[in-house]
């Protein structure tokens, strides 16, 4: 079975596994002990088949804009259309709960094929490229999406 529920510090330790097998600088331990009790702005959601936790997503509203932080999917698990599943989610729920928020924002490293198409599957626009964006100096798109 296939559910989509908020974070809780229940699942810190498949979060943290998880972070690691998507990413090369994954968020820490306290990053995600922040996300979770303290960021007033976060809002972060799992993705669990049969109670395993496979993929997340981690995203902030600020006033009328919301951004997404992160989006991973475990790596055997990934071209299912999970991080689909999750995206849909997302807008889903900032549509029906919270009509204040008009657009949606992101960075992605320029090499991130697969999220980039990912994010272009929902329309997501390059609005600016920021240069020496991420800390081995690579670049990242900025993109945008109306809602
Ligand atoms: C990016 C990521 C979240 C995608 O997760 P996923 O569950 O595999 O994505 P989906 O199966 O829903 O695929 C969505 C779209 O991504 C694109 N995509 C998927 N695999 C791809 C590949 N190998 N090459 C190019 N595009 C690809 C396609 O547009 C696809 O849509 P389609 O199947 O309708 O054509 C996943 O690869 C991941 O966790 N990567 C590591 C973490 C990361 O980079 N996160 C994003 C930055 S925060």
């Amino acid at each position: 079975m296939l559910e989509i529920k908020k974070i809780t510090m229940e699942n810190l330790d498949d979060l943290v596994f998880l972070e690691k097998n998507c990413f090369n600088n994954p968020f820490k331990k306290d990053d995600f002990v922040y996300e979770i009790n303290d960021n007033p702005f976060s809002f972060i959601y799992g993705l669990f088949l049969d109670n395993k936790l496979i993929g997340y997503i981690d995203y902030w509203i600020t006033f009328e804009s919301s951004t997404i932080s992160k989006i991973a999917v475990l790596k055997e698990y990934q071209n299912n259309g999970y991080a689909t599943k999750l995206l849909e989610f997302m807008i889903n729920n900032l549509k029906s709960e919270n009509n204040e928020v008009h657009f949606i924002t992101l960075e992605v490293r320029i090499s991130n094929i697969k999220a980039i198409n990912l994010y272009k599957k929902f329309n997501f626009e390059i609005v600016n490229v920021k240069k020496n964006y991420y800390e081995n100096k690579e670049d990242a798109l900025y993109m945008v999406k109306g809602i």
